[in-house]
């Protein structure tokens, strides 16, 4: 499914098939599902560098997602043309399907990219492909193309080795779980009440904003067109910034236990 196939439906909302992968950008695909009764979609996407021999699979999902999100990157590429797996953190919604994708990927050059805190603990998965220390790369990927993905550590945003990729030639994040949200709001375009839609994911998963403001700083000084975040809607244009002010503000964690 390309752009072209994202139709304005009567009530000014996008009509969208779920059922197919989605074009975020030409080269950008998301790749996950709507699961009727979840509250925490995950985002699994695909990135197809058209100018080089790299296809990079970001944030891949869980046991249970595997055959629905493997049938869409198949649908796109043959697996095997798979050369890289991005794994923000550990968590098994994020990366529970590893070995299983390791198994159909059938590349013995593919590298899965986390940061150390991360690697030591998805090698329990009983992974046996190479997994890559984004810190003894420089926290970068140039891909055969000369396109550079920029690894960006938001440690303890949630976990420890949590990290956010930059995509310098689309201005895309990859974010992991920031800019996350839980809700009934399936719409991958837009979400009902933002930027409040991602106060409770927040709230309750990220640490403090002592941790969260000055992470937001540093992304306010970079250049985003558009956020991929793994849970909740993608976010474009002006609501880039305002989510990251609104985040830069936000209590969360720690700041709102009683003690
Ligand atoms: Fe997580
Ligand atoms: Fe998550």
């Amino acid at each position: 499914m390309t752009s072209d196939d994202i139709e304005e439906g009567s009530n000014n909302t996008r009509a969208i098939n779920y059922d197919e992968s989605l074009a975020i950008t030409r080269e950008i695909h998301w790749v996950g599902f709507l699961e009727e009764g979840s509250r925490l979609r995950c985002n699994p996407y695909l990135l197809i560098d058209g100018k080089g021999d790299d296809v990079i699979l970001f944030d891949p999902g869980s046991i249970p997602d595997f055959p629905k999100v493997m049938r869409k990157v198949i649908d796109l590429v043959p697996p095997q043309k798979i050369t890289g797996i991005v794994v923000s953190h550990q968590d098994p919604d994020v990366c529970g399907n590893l070995a299983v994708i390791e198994d159909i990927v059938e590349n013995p050059n593919l590298k899965i990219y986390a940061h150390l805190n991360t690697i030591r603990l998805i090698a329990h998965l009983g992974l046996v492909g190479q997994l890559q220390d984004i810190a003894k790369i420089d926290n970068r990927l140039t891909l055969s193309s000369g396109r550079i993905l920029d690894f960006i550590p938001l440690l303890y945003l949630h976990s420890p080795g949590a990290i956010a990729t930059l995509d310098r030639q689309t201005k895309s994040l990859f974010s992991g779980d920031v800019f996350g949200a839980i809700g009934t709001d399936n719409d991958l375009f837009s979400a009902d009440d933002f930027p409040h839609s991602m106060d409770s994911f927040h709230q309750a998963y990220m640490p403090s904003n002592k941790v969260l403001r000055p992470a937001m700083d540093m992304l306010s000084g970079l250049q985003i067109d558009r956020i991929l975040p793994q849970h909740g809607a993608v976010l474009e244009g002006d609501d880039v910034a305002i989510a990251i002010e609104h985040l830069r503000r936000l209590p969360c964690g720690v700041d709102l236990m009683e003690v």
